[in-house]
């Protein structure tokens, strides 16, 4: 096992593990990378005023979400392709996840199928869906994830079209051999016959994503999978409200961890908009730039019931498979526990706009 502290030093460790091309998809952020480092930012411009006094002797972490109950708030957000970090892939993510009580969110780009990641999950597993011009095979999936009891659906609603990852345009970028999607009988079947050098992900989007859909295909996702729905990159108030007007289960808050728009405003700076907009009835959760226990704690100060992981879990994953994964979750629970008990909070209940300023 590679030794580890914090989660910001994952990335370097990662990096002499994995090729060139790999590490730079999952580094990589849309253009000029902006938004990917304002993330991380925005969380250190906020400051922590501690409450004192309190008795935090005893600390709960957990809460629920959608008819579950997680250790502590933190989920494991959907990223596609994790057998490129290490031959284990989903598996072990979710088998990590599965050890410390949270909730894995699986990619339709998966390269392990869902039924196969399904028995390894000991909270059911959410399913992160992108809508296929192939509206056969987007029913298809959603009706193979109902089976099998996934216990969520979440639509990611930032990427119509993909964003430009220059890295990847730069490395022709392709998963390598033997790494395919996985739920996709297809493959990666990524070519649209353009000429141009580009990365096989964004040749994949542009032949076969969906960029038509709109809030008019809510009611279609709904009648097609009854699974509580989760609208993904929701950033401003106003469509916040109109997604709890389709009555929509929850929210999350994201830029695609800086993949999609460049110079998107940071999520941890969208928070509070978008859960005015929510209102008190759906939850809302954030991604994007979450490193720190502290930063789990602002998050929920400002309106998110819980925050989602993405990039360390890939590094956790690259260098040691699931006791790798074990040891980010790990690391950032103990964090945010450290973090509650130093700003007088013995529940996330406790966690209130008062703690932070921004
Ligand atoms: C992603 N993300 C993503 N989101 C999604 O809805 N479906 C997907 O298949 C993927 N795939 C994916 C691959 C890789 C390599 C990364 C890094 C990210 C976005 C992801 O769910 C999440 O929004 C961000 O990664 C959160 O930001 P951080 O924690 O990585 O900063
Ligand atoms: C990504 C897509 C697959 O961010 O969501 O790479």
């Amino acid at each position: 096992m590679t030794p580890f502290v914090n989660l910001l030093e994952l990335e370097a460790l990662a990096k002499p593990r994995l090729p060139t091309a790999v590490f730079d998809y999952f580094a990589g952020g849309a253009h000029d990378e902006i938004t990917l480092g304002a993330n991380r930012r925005a969380y250190d411009a906020i400051a922590l005023r501690p409450r004192v006094l309190v008795d935090v002797s005893r600390r709960d972490l957990s809460m629920t979400l959608l008819g579950q109950t997680l250790a502590f708030p933190v989920l494991v957000a959907p990223m596609a392709l994790q057998r490129m970090a290490h031959t284990d892939g989903e598996m072990a993510t979710a088998r990590a996840a599965a050890s410390l009580k949270t909730v894995f969110t699986v990619s339709t780009l998966s390269s392990v199928t869902v039924e196969e990641i399904r028995p390894a999950c000991a909270l059911a597993p959410w399913f992160q869906i992108y809508v296929h011009q192939d509206r056969a095979l987007t029913e298809g999936m959603l009706a193979r994830v109902a089976a099998c009891g996934y216990g969520a659906l979440v639509l990611t609603v930032d990427t119509p079209v993909l964003g430009r990852r220059e890295r990847d345009v730069r490395n022709t970028f392709q998963p390598p051999p033997g790494v395919a999607f996985a739920n996709m009988m297809a493959g990666t079947g990524a070519t649209t016959g353009t000429s141009e050098r580009d990365s096989a992900l964004a040749m994949y989007f542009a032949a076969r994503h969906d960029a038509s859909v709109t809030w008019k295909d809510l009611a279609w996702l709904r009648r097609t999978c009854r699974l509580p729905l989760v609208l993904k990159g929701v950033m401003r108030g106003d469509d916040a409200k109109r997604a709890a007007d389709h009555g929509v289960d929850a929210l999350i808050v994201s830029n695609h961890g800086g993949r999609q728009l460049d110079t998107a405003i940071p999520t941890i700076r969208a928070l509070a908009e978008v859960a005015d907009g929510a209102g008190p009835n759906v939850p809302v959760l954030v991604d994007g730039g979450v490193r720190r226990g502290t930063d789990v704690l602002k998050a929920i100060a400002l309106g998110a019931r819980a925050v989602l992981v993405g990039r360390p879990v890939l590094w956790g994953l690259a260098l040691d498979g699931e006791t790798g994964v074990s040891r980010v979750l790990t690391t950032l629970r103990d964090e945010l526990d450290t973090a509650m008990a130093l700003c007088g909070c013995a529940t996330l209940s406790d966690i209130g706009r008062d703690l932070v300023v921004t």
